[in-house]
């Protein structure tokens, strides 16, 4: 059931996609090595308490952080712990906040530090990637535009695109319909409408698609251990260009000269 949004609502998830990009921005003040995944995750959940939204991932399901936290080579849902960041690993972090009822989902790949450029390249293309599913959910197209434009152009640059996670709808729940993948062929899927809130979340990895589960049933890793990358945007249709509610503009104020 795919929930059509009033122009109250999107004002709504709106304002937690407004929250959850300030959060990320807090998060990457903090992104440097020797600094712990476990801070990163308290700093973004005192800065969502302090701000009246509520952290929506910690409990989720049983998920036990603020942040999902995706060193190198974890694709998703990886958990907030004592691993200390080091000099050229890469730390995705991905967000939810709930904000009076309604949620905004971001997520973000940080350097740590140098990095080395063909990993830099993994993040640039990944990156792009997510404005190229943006521009491809227009109302009267179909979801499987949006992943055939990622997938495309991931796959253009040599890279791979993880199939067994896909971004979704977003509202009162962080997951509603429809499910997006960010692969497939172009006019499949359900039909995009003004007022559709979704997620659209690129998972590119340098080497092959395969991932593997953990035994918590969480955290994934890429199969053959090579990095993997993840943006992730809150987008509403409209009738014209879609409208992207979440930003990365806080995050890059932070970077200053650094690019990720
Ligand atoms: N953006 C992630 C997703 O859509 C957020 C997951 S939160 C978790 O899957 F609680 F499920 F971990
Ligand atoms: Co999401």
């Amino acid at each position: 059931m795919i929930y059509i949004k009033s122009p109250e609502e999107i004002e709504l998830v709106r304002r937690a996609s407004d929250l959850v990009s300030r959060t990320l921005a807090e998060v990457a003040k903090w992104v440097k090595p020797g600094v712990t995944t476990f801070q990163l995750d308290t700093v973004a959940r005192e800065f969502i308490l302090d701000n009246g939204g509520k952290p929506a991932c910690l409990g989720y399901h049983g998920f036990p952080g603020t942040l999902c936290i995706e060193v190198n080579e974890t694709v998703v849902h990886g958990f907030p712990s004592q691993y200390v960041l080091k000099e050229g690993d890469i730390v995705g972090t991905d967000c939810v906040v709930e904000l009076d009822g309604y949620n905004g989902d971001s997520c973000y790949t940080f350097a740590v530090g140098d990095i080395d450029p063909k990993v830099m390249a993994l993040l640039e293309t990944t990156r792009e990637s997510l404005y190229k599913g943006i521009d491809a959910a227009r109302a009267g197209k179909r979801v499987g535009d949006i992943g055939n434009a990622v997938q495309s152009f991931c796959e253009h640059h040599g890279y791979s695109v993880v199939r067994e996670m896909c971004g979704h709808g977003i509202g009162k729940s962080m997951h509603e319909d429809p499910e997006v993948p960010n692969y497939g062929r172009k006019g499949i899927g359900p039909v995009l409408k003004p007022g559709m809130c979704i997620c659209i979340e690129p998972m590119i990895n340098m080497g092959s698609k395969n991932i593997v589960f953990g035994d918590d049933g969480w955290q994934t890793r890429t199969k053959d251990r090579k990095p993997s990358a993840h943006f992730e945007h809150t987008v509403v249709i409209t009738e014209d260009k879609p409208e992207i509610l979440t930003t990365f503009s806080y995050i890059e104020e932070v970077l200053g000269d650094r690019k990720f």
